[in-house]
Formats: structure tokens, sequence, C-alpha cells
């Protein structure tokens, strides 16, 4: 264990003194091969020196993470890919332009500057630029492009405050700065343009509208694989991104989830246990009139089904408050598909121990 250091910064003025020791520290901890947690705007950072090896391996043990998996490079801006990356095809510097500072992480060949603890042994290098002006100014005062996951502990769900990052990983790492919490709420769309077809590894904070409007000829990869299994990206590990109570997600119709989720929670109740709900603003009439005391803290409502990006924004959030209550069952509603829908419904699979299927329950 060690003395974690906690520093507040505020990303709209990074000039002032107090910000300006802050990136000081940081940079120095990073250039001497030590661990900072900084936000993005999708979620906060665990990060290293990408090109100090030891550095690296540092983050997958405060994580408890596989070495396995590998990481995502950060670098300040788009002229940096060649120091991580190789035969920058023009397709790279066509999304760099448009998606770049942003939510969007590409899959290039991989510059043998990048050590193998980065990349897990692959041929690959995972790079973004990220739009947090704390993390871009990081990156530049530290002078080396940053290796880092998302600042949890491996398999729990992405902190979007330093709050959260301090929750678990305290006492492992040297500091964490604090720029308030994260705009986009889910990590970045990881793309792969290493193949002739682009593929979407992870649907993330760029959509794949968004993505298809510069590449129409753009797949998700939409098969998740068993956990343990080879896979193109470990992100993609079914069990990922859990809260420690078990989630339950029920998808399909409206009517029939908040119907299915309301029968559910009752029988639940009834055999003795504490349930806790994920909602959506539009749920809550049909609940107030079902009977169900949905005030008691007991439930999050994550925004509005017209309103995605609000959810992404709130969903990590809620499931840590969630997670935190003295439940032993959360039953989530599932959200649609479309724009950062895609990335909501996939890390809420991720983190549910089952998922049901709302108009079959309703018959049960
Ligand atoms: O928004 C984000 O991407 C955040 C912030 C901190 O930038 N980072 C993040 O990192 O989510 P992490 O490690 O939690 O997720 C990285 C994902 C994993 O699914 C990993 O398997 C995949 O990127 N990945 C990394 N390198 C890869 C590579 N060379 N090929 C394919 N997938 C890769
Ligand atoms: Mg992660």
């Amino acid at each position: 264990m060690m003395d974690t250091q906690f520093l507040t910064i505020d990303p709209g003025r990074l000039d002032a003194p107090t910000a300006v020791s802050a990136l000081q520290l940081a940079a120095h901890i990073i250039q001497q091969g030590g661990l900072v947690a900084f936000p993005t705007e999708t979620v906060y950072g665990l990060g290293a020196d990408a090109l100090n090896a030891t550095a690296v391996a540092r983050i997958f043990a405060a994580k408890k993470r596989p070495f396995f998996d590998p990481l995502i490079v950060h670098i300040a801006d788009a002229t940096d890919l060649p120091r991580v990356a190789r035969d920058v095809p023009p397709l790279a510097q066509q999304l760099a332009a448009h998606f770049w500072p942003g939510p969007l992480t590409l899959v290039l060949p991989r510059n043998t500057a990048v050590p193998d603890v980065v990349t897990a042994g692959g041929a690959t290098v995972a790079v973004r630029c990220p739009a947090h002006p704390v993390a871009r100014a990081l990156i530049r005062a530290a002078g080396t492009p940053i290796a880092a996951p998302s600042a949890n502990r491996f398999s729990h769900t992405s902190p979007t405050s330093a709050q959260h990052v301090w929750d678990d990983l305290a006492g492992e790492i040297e500091l964490i700065l604090d720029g308030g919490p994260t705009l986009v709420g889910v990590e970045s769309t990881v793309l792969d343009i290493t193949e002739e077809t682009p593929v979407v590894l992870r649907p993330g904070g760029v959509s794949v509208e968004a993505l298809q409007a510069v590449l129409p000829q753009v797949v998700v990869r939409r098969q998740l694989a068993p956990p343990g299994a080879e896979l193109p990206s470990p992100g993609l590990l079914e069990r990922h991104y859990a809260p420690h109570t078990a989630l339950w997600l029920f998808t399909g119709e409206d009517a029939a989830i908040r119907q299915a989720i309301l029968e559910t929670a009752r029988a639940q109740q009834a055999n003795g246990r504490a349930v806790a709900l994920l909602l959506a603003e539009e749920d809550l009439a049909f609940f107030a009139e079902g009977g169900w005391e949905t005030a008691v803290g007991q439930t999050a409502v994550v925004g509005s089904l017209n309103d995605l990006e609000g959810v992404a924004r709130r969903l990590f959030f809620a499931m840590r408050q969630l997670d935190r209550l003295e439940v032993s069952l959360i039953l989530a509603r599932d959200f649609p598909p479309l724009g950062l829908g895609l990335a909501i419904h996939d890390r809420l699979a991720r983190a549910a121990e089952r998922v049901i299927e709302a108009a079959r329950v309703k018959g049960a």
C-alpha cells in the first residue's frame, strides 16, 4: 500500500497555479514510472508511460488485470500517431480528422517502440486522442504517450468520477487528478482498421451511425464470446463492467419490460430479497400506478429514452450507486440500440448475470 494523493483541477482553468503545479507533479510521476489516474471525456483512465514496460506492468498489478488484455495508448495530437503506430493508413488520418480529439480508439499496426506489455504481445496497438483538456495537458507535460485502461479494478464498473477511482484504487497508485464527473460516461468506441473491413470491437462514445457517415462499410462485431475464449478484443469478455450485486437485464417492448420488472421485483421481495431498480424517466408513472415505491433511493432513474447521451453519462454512476445499497438484486431495463444506446446496451448486457426477454417472463 502507498499514500495516494488526490488533487482537484478545474478543466476550464488549466492556467491556475494549483492546476499548473498538479499537472507538473502528475507529469513527473509518469516520467518516473509511476501511476496517475486522470479524467478523460469518457471515463477516468489509469495512466503510465506507454514506452516504459515496467511502469505499464504496474497498471496491471494495481487493477488486478490479466496481462492478456491490451491497453489503449493515449496521445495528445494525431501528429503523434507515428510514435506508437506504423504504416498509418490514410483512413486513420481521415478518421482522426473527423473524430479526434474524442471517444474513438483506432486499432493499428504497432510501432516496435511500444512494449509487449501494452499490446499483450500482439502486432497491433489501440490508440486514441482524448478530448478532455486535463488528459491532453497531462500527455503533453509528460512528453510521452500514456497507456491507460479505465481506472477501476478489473471487471468492475468503469469510473466516471475521481471518487469512483478512489473507491477502487486508493493505496495502489501515486496520484488521482480530479477533473469532475466525465461527460460521455461510457468508454471509447474501439475500431479495428487493420483488416479489409473496419470492425467495431466495442461500441462506445462515438456512435456507429456517426462512424457510418464517414465509413459506410463499417461492421459491428456483435457476437459475445464466453469468458476465457480467445478474442480479438478481450474487452468483449462476457461478464465485465459488473457491479458486485447481481443484475438482471430486461429486454423487449417498453410495456413488457415494465410489467416484467414489476412482477419480478414483487416476487423477489416476497422471497425476502431486497431489490433495486434501474429505470428510465418514462417508466416512473407505471411503477407509481402499480403501487411500487420508487422514491426511496432504491431506484436509479438514468434519464429519458429520448436522451440516450444523458443515460450514457449517468449509467455507471447509477450502477455504482445501486451497488452500495443493501440489496441483493438490481433489476435494470434495457435501452434501444440507437446512437449511444448500443454502448449502453452492451455495458448492461455485460454487467448482467441474467438477460431476460420480457415477454416470456410475463406469461411465466
Ligand atoms: O474510453 C476509453 O477507452 C477509456 C479511457 C480511459 O480512454 N479506456 C478504456 O480502456 O476503456 P480499457 O482498457 O478499459 O479498454 C480497452 C479496450 C479493451 O476492450 C481492450 O481489449 C481493447 O480496448 N484493446 C486494446 N488494445 C487492443 C488491440 N491492440 N486490439 C484490439 N483491442 C484492443
Ligand atoms: Mg475497462
